[in-house]
């Protein structure tokens, strides 16, 4: 595995030429770190699923670099999800649409429908664009950890957890702290109505505002086998605790307005619930690396991105509260 740093032009062809020679290229964007693979080559995705330690019926989102690209994958594509495309992509959104043949199982975890993303990050734009000039279709990429934990937001955290899992010939560019911090905000498209599966950056209201259409908020675990959709996900070693009860040699999370109660140790003081969203993983990530065995998080109020903070700490937590 090389890793490289700010890549250049060549490194980012060289990196496309990887992923078309069935290698692994773990690749920055504006939410978390992917890992990617050529989402046509079912021997270059199964290295994603050993590489993660993921089960095999989980669904991973294809990155395309525009929507131009939603016909190699996907069919019957709703009004409503061209513009929602047209509004927030490149951007933080993944859509569930209608698969097509292309979209095999391998993809889709056996479901009929497919997930699709077009990143808002350079790299990762320059990426499916250069796999693209090397006919490449589009690339397979779930969150650059191991199965169950938190997603990395740096190069060295996809590097601490994956390194020991990557073969030679695999890369991980690395373009500095993700912009975002939490995961795309996951949208089924394959209903009549757009339903958000996972809360992200792309916040409710802004797909009202621009299908026109009612929108719910829903997890159904019994229907759909997605793995943020699991309790106990996005985890770290440490146990994560809802509320302000830290106590001497706890982790300690909350806005920069809320005191760190005495003796804890402080991983986070974000003055915004942008910040907050951007910090989160690599605070929890810092707890397990002061070897902490319980991490206190206050939950930031109101609606938008904090609703993906609250979603992806209940799962971090399992819904324990102090
Ligand atoms: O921000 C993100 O979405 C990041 C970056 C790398 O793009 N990716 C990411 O992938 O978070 P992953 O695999 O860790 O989470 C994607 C979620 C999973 O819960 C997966 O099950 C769900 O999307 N998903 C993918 N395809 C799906 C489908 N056809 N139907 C329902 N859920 C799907
Ligand atoms: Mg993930």
């Amino acid at each position: 595995m090389q890793v490289f740093s700010n890549p250049t032009q060549n490194e980012i062809e060289m990196a496309a030429k990887a992923l078309k020679d069935g290698n692994l290229v773990a690749f920055p964007t504006e939410t978390v770190y992917g890992l990617g693979a050529d989402a046509t080559n079912e021997k270059a995705v199964g290295k994603i699923y050993v590489a993660k330690g993921r089960p095999r019926n989980h669904p991973v989102i294809v990155h395309i670099s525009s929507a131009k690209q939603l016909d190699n994958w996907a069919v019957e594509i709703p009004e409503y999800a061209i513009r929602l495309g047209s509004a927030y992509w490149p951007g933080p959104m993944t859509l569930i649409l209608k698969r097509n043949s292309r979209a095999s199982d391998y993809i889709t975890g056996g479901q009929e429908s497919v997930g699709l993303r077009v990143p808002n990050q350079q790299v990762a734009l320059a990426l499916t664009r250069e796999f693209e000039k090397l006919n490449g279709l589009g690339i397979a990429a779930p969150s650059a950890n191991r199965f169950g934990s938190v997603s990395p937001t740096t190069a060295q955290a996809v590097e601490e957890e994956l390194r020991k899992f990557l073969g030679s010939e695999d890369l991980i560019l690395d373009a500095g702290l993700c912009e975002i911090g939490v995961e795309s905000s996951i949208i089924d498209c394959t209903q009549f109505n757009p339903v958000v599966l996972r809360p992200g950056a792309i916040t409710k209201e802004m797909i009202e505002q621009i299908t026109n259409l009612p929108v719910s908020l829903k997890a159904d675990k019994s229907e759909l086998r997605a793995p943020g959709l699991l309790d106990n996900h996005y985890a770290p070693k440490a146990k994560v605790i809802l509320g302000l009860a830290a106590k001497q040699g706890d982790g300690f999370i909350a806005l920069d307005q809320i005191p760190t109660p005495d003796g804890s140790i402080r991983l986070a003081s974000p003055a915004s619930i942008e910040e907050y969203a951007k910090d989160l993983y690599q605070a929890l990530r810092m707890g397990d690396q002061l070897g902490l065995s319980q991490i206190y998080v206050v939950e930031p109020k109101g609606i938008g991105l904090a609703i993906a903070i609250r979603d992806r700490l209940a799962k971090a937590s399992s819904g324990k509260r102090d």
